[in-house]
């Protein structure tokens, strides 16, 4: 895909597509619950069609008419044995929590994914389910997916899953959702305290469906989620708010393509994914947050976006877990800025689709930004001109739309190889770009 400079500057209205975290989960608890689960605004990406696959796959009748996804769902003990390996695709959310609800299962399953997928970190997930008894194996004993599940477990018998307290080395809406959700089949009460609150989608939704999720805040900011077994779940209608993390790719070209106003409607604004308009601010941003709205107890707003001078921040701590995923988009906004950015206990950039520094750093560099990788994060002196260039997304979705952005407000002609990979989170993602320039 070949990117211009947008010299005209970007306008209109858009709406993001629904939250991936929150699509993913409203299928699974649909799938899991009593009755029906209509979802609304649900992200037709290829990561929420893999989940739907998954369920479908386990027996669960889900209707997809494109503008509401119908999940008839069988309760916590209806999904039935796969008759295949289970395709998680690209998605590290279906992956991980998929396993924990898996590994309550009578019966035994084969989950696999794509080559990036199928190399990414599942020790994290199969050391704590295995703590609670479940039967979770690495296929290659590489500590990665192919992952199998119940495969040594008598024909037919239920595994006797029992909760435990773990605490969780890194603050991961993954970890703490697999055990949460192998937690509704354990005996007793499963607790993870995380460094920090990572999002909370998992505990909100699984409260509207019937559970008892608690949470808690030490003062140390460290978070204690629990659950305690419940009889069943039961079906809701959810809908699903504009994604934050996709908004994030348009909030940064209105601020940094001069001449620039766009009206973004309807984005979740939870405070543990809201950490990129907290960078915004202290980046100097001018966003103006209108019409205000809670559903399914999920906070959401229009955000009014105007160009912005931007200048450098630090990024660290708790702050890291509320942006992660925004975190190339967000160094991309730093090479435009003024001064120095700073982005470190970021580690866990290096296990995501790509290992982010590396992806993000080398895009930058392409484009003549003046940015340095450091082992927890990067350090970007704004400033430099940004020029187009040819940036290799390595399929990695996040990737392919920051530098798309970054190349709004180069000079010249940027090219993104392998562009078509927005399809895991956004599909309609250049055709909203057009749309805006007009
Ligand atoms: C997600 C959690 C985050 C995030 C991912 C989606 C989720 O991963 O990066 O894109 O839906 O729970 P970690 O939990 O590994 O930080």
């Amino acid at each position: 895909m070949e990117i211009h400079t947008a010299s005209k500057g970007l306008r209109g209205e858009i709406q993001i597509p629904g939250d991936k975290s929150i699509s993913h989960r409203s299928v699974m608890f649909g799938a899991l619950a009593k009755g029906t689960t209509e979802i609304s605004h649900f992200l037709q990406g290829a990561d929420c069609l893999s989940t739907i696959g998954c369920f479908q796959e386990m027996g669960i009748e889900i209707e997809n008419t494109k503008e509401k996804i119908i999940v008839h769902g069988k309760g916590l003990h209806g999904l039935t044995a796969p008759s295949r390996t289970l395709d998680v695709g690209n998605s590290g959310t279906t992956t991980r929590l998929i396993s924990g609800i898996l590994s309550g299962q009578a019966f035994a399953s084969t989950l696999s994914g794509d080559a990036s997928l199928n190399s990414r970190p599942m020790n994290r997930i199969m050391e704590p389910l295995k703590m609670m008894g479940a039967d979770i194996q690495s296929k290659y004993l590489n500590g990665c997916a192919p992952l199998l599940i119940n495969t040594q477990l008598p024909t037919g018998k239920r595994p006797a899953l029992t909760g435990i307290h773990y605490h969780s080395q890194v603050a991961s809406a993954q970890v703490k959702s697999a055990l949460l959700l192998a937690g509704l089949y354990a005996e007793g009460t499963t607790t993870v305290t995380e460094p920090n609150l990572s999002r909370n989608h998992t505990e909100l939704m699984l409260n509207e469906f019937g559970a008892q999720v608690t949470t808690s805040l030490n003062p140390d900011n460290s978070a204690v989620i629990s659950i305690s077994p419940c009889e069943e779940l039961y079906g809701h209608a959810i809908v699903v708010p504009g994604d934050i993390s996709s908004a994030a790719y348009f909030i940064a070209a209105g601020l940094l393509v001069p001449n620039s106003e766009l009206l973004i409607q309807n984005v979740g604004i939870n405070p543990t994914r809201a950490g990129i308009l907290k960078v915004c601010e202290a980046m100097g941003a001018n966003i103006t947050y209108l019409n205000p709205h809670t559903g399914n107890g999920e906070p959401t707003s229009d955000l009014l976006i105007k160009t912005s001078s931007l200048h450098g921040t630090t990024i660290e701590g708790a702050l890291i877990s509320t942006l992660i995923d925004e975190i190339p988009m967000i160094a991309v906004m730093a090479a435009f800025a003024e001064g120095t950015t700073i982005i470190k206990d970021a580690a866990e950039l290096k296990v995501k689709e790509t290992d982010r520094i590396w992806t993000t750093t080398e895009g930058l560099k392409s484009l003549g930004a003046d940015v340095t990788p450091t082992e927890d994060g990067m350090i970007i002196h704004g400033g430099n001109p940004i020029h187009g260039g040819v940036v290799n997304s390595y399929l990695d979705h996040r990737i392919a739309m920051a530098f798309a952005i970054a190349g709004l407000a180069a000079e010249g002609t940027t090219t993104i190889l392998d562009s078509q990979c927005v399809d895991v989170s956004y599909p309609d993602f250049f055709q909203t770009l057009e749309k805006i320039q007009g």
